[in-house]
Formats: C-alpha cells, sequence, structure tokens
C-alpha cells in the first residue's frame, strides 16, 4: 500500500491495483481498480476523471473550493445523498436535527499491518493490511470509518463501512451498503444467480442499459432466491480473456446488490444488507458495522476473476483449522430413509456404504422427540428411544466400531408448535402482536435476537456433541423468515438474528472445534461467505439429479471453491427430475467437491455397485486435487461442458466433459489442458466406462447369433454378467502438447459401430481424464 500526502491512496495485490484520492473538497474521489500500474510519483493526473464544469441543472456541491465539482457526474469513493449526488448512494441517515443531510469529508487515515480478524461479524482472516479512511460529516454529528482489507496472494479486496453516531440525538440508519465502486461503462453486463428450493444458482445475464439494478433478499437470510454472489464483466469477456469483475458479501442475511448505469455512463456498483424494513438506532457513540464485501478483478476473463476468488475463500474465509483439510466421504440416510428409520435400518446402511469407502456416517432428521414426520418435534433435543434404544452414544459407538465417524443433523433456528419446547416457551417464538405467525414446512423460527433462546441452543447441542462422539454436525435451516416483531428494533430485527446465528455458530465452534459443520438450508438456501467462516462446506441443494446439479454446482463454481460444495450421490432415476443418470455420470459430477451417498447401496444394481466401487478409488486417490485443486472452465458449447482442476505443482490435473444430448452428427472433442507444464511428459488416461449391455437395446441381436428380446429375461441375466468395455483413450504427452494442440479424443458413437475407438456416450454422459505427471519418460 502506497500513500502520497496523505490524498492519493495505493492499494495493491499481486496483480491489481486499486486507487483513489482526496481533492480539494475534502470528497474521495475514485481513480482506478485494475491490472497492476505503476504511478509515477504518485502523479495521478493522468489516470484521475477531470471535472470541467457544471452541467445543466446538477448542483455543485462546494462552490467555494471546487465551483465544477457535481456528485452526480463524478466517480466517488464515498458518496452520500441530498448534496448533488442522485444516483443510489451506499448511505442513508436520519435524526432529528439533521433530517437527512449529512456531509461527510476526509478527516484523517490509518495503515494496519497484520490486521486482527474482525471478532464482531464473520470477517475474513489473515488480510496483508488494512487502510482506514475517516470520514466526519461537517456539522460534527456522525462519522464514518471506510475499511480497507488486502489480500495480496488472493487478489482480493474486502471493504466494509463504520457508522458512528457523535452527539446525543438518535441517529438512525436507514441504508449502509459496505462499499460504492464507481467506474465508466466499458460495455459491462452483469451476472446473476437466482433460483429457488432444488433449483439454486441459475445464471442469469443482463447487458446494462441506463437505470438501476437491483439484486436483493428480503426473505431474512441470503437464500436461494438470489445469491449475494455477482459478476460484472465486459459483454465480450470470455472464459480466458475481458475484464470481469467478481463481487461476494460476506453475510447470511437480507442482502441488497445495485448497479446503476448513468445516462453519462458511469457505472456505480454497491452491494450490502438490505434497507428492506431495515432501520438501526444509533444512541451516542454507538455505532453500526457493516458486513464485509469482497471483490476481485481479472482482465484473464471469468477463469482469471474466478480463481482468485476461489484462492480467497478456501485461504480467508474458511477457518484456518479446515484449510485444505481432506473432507470425509459421508453416507447420509436422508433420501434412503426420510423419517422411517431405526438404529438397525441406519447401521445397515451405514456398513453396505463404507464397502464403497463412506468414512462417516450421518444421520438426518428425526432422530429426537415425536419427530415422525416434518410437523413435529422441532426444538426439542430429547432422543427418540424407540428408533434409537442405545440413544445416540450408543449409535455413535457403533459406527465407530465399523470404522466409520458419526455425524448428526441438527436444525436449531427452528421450531414446530406440536414440541415441548413451544408448549413452555411459546414466547420464543418470532411473531408480531399484530397478527398469528404464518408457517412453513410447519415450523416457526426462534427469535434468536434474544440470549435465552442462543443459550437454550448453544447449552443443547453442547450436550449432546459432549455426550457421544460426533464429529460432523449438519446444520439445516428449512423456511423463510416472516412476521418479524414490532417495537422500538423492529428496524434492526433482520440484522440482529443474523447477528445471533453468528453468536451461536460462533460459541458452538469455539467450544467444538474439530466438529466439522456442514451448513445447509433446504440446500442451498444460506450459500454464502458468512456461512462458510463457520461451515467449511454447504450442502449445495436438495436437488441430488446428476444433470440439474451440475448445472448448479457451475454456479456455485463462479464464485465459491469445490472444497465448500457438498454433493452426493443419490439413486437412479432421482427422486427430483425422475431422470436416469448412470451411477459415472452421477459420480463425475458429485466428484468436484465434498463427495458423499445419500442413497441404499444394498437397492442399487450388481453393475452400479461393482462401478461404485472402482470409482470411489478414483476420487480417494485424486481427494485433494478434486476437492481443492485449482478448477478451470475450459468450455462449454454444443451441449458439452467440459472443465478441468490442476494441482498447485501443475503435476496432475482430471479434465471432466458432461455431454447432454446424444447428437447423431457428434464433434470432434479434444482433450484440452489449460496451465501444465509445457516440458513435462504426463499420462493422460480416460476412466473407463464399461457398458450394460442394456444400454443398446435390440442392437444386442447384431453381435448375438441368435434373435433375443431386448427386454427378455436372457438379455437381462446376462446383463448382470457381462459389460461391454469401454474405449480407450490413453497417451503419453508432452504438457506443451496438451496445452496447445490438445488430444484428439475416440469420436462419440453416431448410430453404427462399436469398438475400442467408440465413446458410448449418450444423454447425459460424461468421461474423467486422469492427468499425472508419467514417472516412467
Ligand atoms: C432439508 C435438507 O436440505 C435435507 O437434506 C434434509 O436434511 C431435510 N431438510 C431434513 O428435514
Amino acid at each position: 500500500m502506497t500513500i502520497s500526502n496523505g490524498k492519493v491512496f495505493i492499494l495493491n495485490t499481486n496483480n491489481l491495483s486499486y486507487v483513489f484520492h482526496m481533492d480539494e473538497t475534502g470528497l474521495l474521489l475514485h481513480d482506478y481498480f485494475g491490472n497492476k500500474i505503476d504511478i509515477v510519483d504518485f502523479n495521478i493526473d493522468a489516470i484521475k476523471q477531470k471535472i470541467s464544469c457544471q452541467k445543466g441543472t446538477s448542483v455543485i456541491y462546494d462552490k467555494e473550493k471546487n465551483p465544477n465539482l457535481c456528485m452526480d457526474y463524478t466517480l466517488l469513493e464515498f458518496s452520500f445523498p441530498n448534496k448533488g449526488d442522485y444516483r443510489s448512494t451506499p448511505i442513508l441517515l436520519k435524526n432529528e436535527d439533521n433530517g437527512y443531510v449529512f456531509d461527510f469529508v476526509f478527516d484523517k487515515y490509518e495503515v494496519r499491518a497484520n490486521p486482527e480478524q474482525d471478532k464482531e461479524l464473520p470477517a475474513p482472516h489473515n488480510g496483508d493490511e488494512e487502510l482506514v479512511v475517516y470520514l466526519k460529516d461537517k456539522s460534527g454529528t456522525v462519522s464514518v470509518e471506510l475499511h480497507y482489507l488486502v489480500f495480496v496472494e488472493s487478489n482480493v479486496i474486502a471493504r466494509n463501512i463504520v457508522i458512528k453516531n457523535l452527539k446525543e440525538k438518535e441517529l438512525h440508519v436507514l441504508k449502509a451498503l459496505s462499499f460504492n465502486l464507481d467506474m465508466v461503462n466499458r460495455n459491462f453486463e452483469l451476472m446473476t444467480f437466482t433460483g429457488g428450493w432444488a433449483s439454486e444458482m441459475n445464471e442469469d445475464k443482463q447487458p446494462l442499459v441506463p437505470g438501476i439494478y437491483q439484486h436483493q433478499s428480503m426473505t431474512g437470510f441470503s437464500s436461494h432466491k438470489v445469491n449475494p454472489l455477482f459478476l460484472l464483466k465486459e459483454k465480450e469477456a470470455s472464459l480466458d480473456n475481458g475484464d470481469v469483475y467478481i463481487f461476494n458479501l460476506v453475510y447470511s442475511g437480507n442482502h441488497l446488490e445495485e448497479v446503476e448505469l448513468s445516462p453519462y455512463g458511469y457505472v456505480r456498483v454497491q452491494a450490502g444488507v438490505n434497507p428492506f424494513c431495515f432501520d438501526h438506532a444509533l444512541n451516542k457513540d454507538q455505532s453500526f458495522k457493516s458486513p464485509y464485501a469482497v471483490f476481485t478483478f481479472s482482465s484473464k476473463g471469468i477463469n482469471g476473476a474466478r480463481s482468485n476468488m476461489h484462492h480467497f475463500v478456501n485461504e480467508h474465509i474458511v477457518a484456518s483449522r479446515w484449510k485444505e483439510e481432506l473432507r470425509p466421504v459421508i453416507i447420509n440416510n436422508w433420501e434412503g430413509t426420510y423419517f422411517k428409520f431405526t438404529e438397525s435400518k441406519v447401521l445397515k446402511i451405514a456398513k453396505s456404504a463404507r464397502k464403497y469407502g463412506a468414512e462417516l456416517f450421518v444421520l438426518d432428521d428425526g432422530w429426537f422427540s415425536n419427530r415422525n414426520n416434518d410437523h413435529a418435534g422441532l426444538g426439542d433435543y430429547d432422543v427418540n428411544k424407540k428408533k434409537l434404544p442405545r440413544g445416540l452414544s450408543g449409535l455413535a459407538k457403533k459406527v465407530n466400531k465399523m470404522g466409520m465417524k458419526f455425524g448428526l443433523w441438527f436444525e436449531p433456528e427452528s421450531i414446530n408448535a406440536d414440541s415441548k419446547l413451544y408448549q413452555e416457551h411459546p414466547e420464543w417464538v418470532i411473531k408480531n402482536a399484530g397478527t398469528p405467525p404464518s408457517e412453513c414446512r410447519n415450523q416457526f423460527l426462534l427469535d434468536l435476537t434474544k440470549q435465552e433462546v442462543r443459550d437454550y441452543i448453544v447449552n443443547n447441542i453442547h450436550e449432546i456433541l459432549s455426550n457421544a462422539n460426533i464429529e460432523y454436525v449438519k446444520w439445516d435451516m428449512n423456511r423463510h423468515m416472516s412476521d418479524i416483531p414490532g417495537g422500538l428494533n423492529a428496524g434492526s430485527f433482520f440484522h440482529n438474528y443474523i447477528l445471533g446465528l453468528y453468536d451461536v455458530l460462533g460459541r458452538i465452534t469455539e467450544l467444538h472445534p474439530n466438529v466439522l459443520i456442514e451448513g445447509c438450508a433446504s440446500g442451498g438456501n444460506r450459500f454464502d461467505l458468512g456461512i462458510l467462516c463457520y461451515c467449511p462446506q454447504i450442502w449445495a441443494s436438495d436437488d441430488t439429479d446428476a444433470y440439474q446439479r451440475l448445472k448448479i454446482q457451475h454456479g456455485y463454481l463462479y464464485g465459491y471453491p469445490q472444497s465448500c460444495l457438498s454433493n452426493h450421490i443419490s439413486e437412479s432415476p432421482s427422486q427430483q427430475a425422475l431422470r436416469h443418470n448412470t451411477i459415472d455420470t452421477r459420480f463425475n459430477v458429485a466428484a468436484f467437491g465434498v463427495l458423499g451417498y445419500e442413497l441404499i447401496f444394498s437397492e442399487l444394481s450388481k453393475f452400479e455397485r461393482e462401478r461404485m466401487a472402482e470409482l470411489i478409488k478414483i476420487y480417494k486417490n485424486n481427494r485433494h486435487l478434486l476437492q481443492f485443486g485449482e478448477y478451470r472452465e475450459l468450455s462449454s458449447n454444443n451441449d458439452h461442458l467440459k472443465y478441468q482442476v490442476i494441482s498447485k505443482d501443475k503435476k496432475n490435473a482430471i479434465v471432466a466433459e458432461y455431454g447432454v444430448i446424444q447428437s447423431i452428427t457428434p464433434q470432434e472433442s479434444i482433450l484440452h489442458t489449460v496451465g501444465l507444464l509445457d516440458d513435462v511428459t504426463y499420462k493422460v488416461d480416460n476412466v473407463p466406462v464399461p457398458h450394460n449391455i442394456h444400454e443398446f437395446g435390440g442392437l444386442v441381436n447384431q453381435i448375438l447369433p441368435v434373435h433375443l428380446n431386448p427386454n427378455g429375461k436372457i438379455v437381462d441375466i446376462a446383463s448382470k454378467h457381462i459389460t461391454m468395455p469401454s474405449e480407450k483413450d490413453n497417451y503419453i504427452v508432452k504438457g506443451s502438447v496438451l496445452n496447445n494442440k490438445g488430444i484428439i479424443l475416440t469420436p462419440e458413437w453416431s448410430a453404427s459401430g462399436f469398438n475400442e475407438y467408440v465413446r458410448v456416450l449418450r444423454d447425459y454422459g460424461s468421461r474423467l481424464y486422469v492427468i499425472a505427471e508419467s514417472k516412467d519418460e
């Protein structure tokens, strides 16, 4: 970080520079955020915006100091309303004396080396440097601190603001977004991720035209409706070229992202706590701290920017305890049994999964109280002895005896009316005096703004975790918020709930630092960087259909690394789409992240079980690469998606290819990589996919001496014993070949001919190619 004359601020990462300066009026003006630049003698004349003259009806900010500067068409580092900026501003404050007018100018700054991690809110850790710029309001009523945390190696900057009331009169914070970034439009388009239950992270793209684009959650949580992650990219930017910015928030509550294009071609980007129902009152000397926003840039396209963000999340969001810690293969009983289970049933599920590499059995919903469906029991923590006669510790012991770890599902924030807790404490439910509270999945939410509620949750979870060998927790939450209470703090409720949640999560992780907590909210209804600070992985979706799941994971991977995505292989047809996917495709999708199972192995076909026994070896041999390797999307054309993961030393990689609908005129498929070492010799092997003879339907008769009914008993019996071999794609090549020319793979099946040079992909087919340095050159 370099600062000149206390006026020019240059924040540098390995590859990026972020520049702003204070002008003669005391306002902070934004100059640059992009690839690293060298500014000669800190003279920013060349790059700064030239302030020419007042335009039309625009309001001059401070005529004496600069008769030409109008905030409305100035690139500002921070802005506020009612002094001439008629764009959306990051803050809106109110008190009795000032009304809505506060006028912030530069006061001082401070640089902190090795800044401490924020304790009030989840925050990125191990920042390299911090800059704090203090602004004071000219009436002396309010101060604002702008915080900048610099992450040099990740090429990420984190920003937040702190608003402090300096006077006796109550100050109302009505809007307090975490940052404001003004830029000149470069034919930008906005990419956002919207969805719903079991359909998270759909990619939406829109070109900017003048006006404001708002994306927000008002559900109380970050939500699957709109993830706080978004991208701003040059329209022409591709996977590997062009300017791309990625933004996200370290926050799990209502959020707002605003991108505004003004008629002068200025783009303003902002994000933070949603001002919806927000009115946070501050007494003298009290302050409001916004959550951190994080952002990065790359001129090397989406992959360049994504790689920065993935590095940042793995290094600075996920707690150091879990950094690069290999995540276990889970067997979860949910889709296998739902609420209908007994100890012996779940033990059988665990035992059979162990044969296929499962390392941790997770008992999902239904283990406590009278919870035999989703109408009852939430809020109570007493074990259902009919289902689990030996309690949790008895079950955990048996699971441990099998050589597996034991994990448990909780939904600590929720309560059913049919529960003991509700009988005792109906006042603990979030509700408004004016109307009966509305239910969702037959449940209410507990009011986490109340200390006694938080203590109840922490004490119960602590007791359960202390009395059985539980090494993993699935922390679920299955509804949107409604009916927030009235009263003086109504405007702070949504935010205070989230602070309450962080308090509970913080206390549990402190008491049980070695328990791996997996976040979940009906799947990805709270998949955000705030949760990831406590839970290093999150159940990405309740949709385990491989084809849809691939799209969902593809969406997350724009801003979240594979290590955060928990993905399970389930049965076929999938329970969500009733779609048939081969065991290979189900594996090939789940493998890019934290793989688990959610099925009953004894109910799979012999063919599927034998395949799984092979495939899980591939996962375990490459677990670090699949969970922590650098991810890069290679292409998505002709209905084919290809991506690679590559190890830090560039000596190992896996490339995946997914098809959608089998074409009769398939195009050549090239196995092409980015970033392998040109001079190193690599061994490339496809993961062979043997074919069940049923896949060929009536064509089996082409190779049989007699005609058989392809759906008849004989073919059926034969299918249990005979498989058709996979194509062979095995090569020894230099990295330079893979990086430049690429390998032309065996062609896809196209209506006729079958031999070892034909790749039978079929609808929703996929392949993995394992690339490793060849030792015997
Ligand atoms: C929603 C989760 O996403 C599921 O995986 C499962 O845990 C259920 N809740 C249990 O009620």
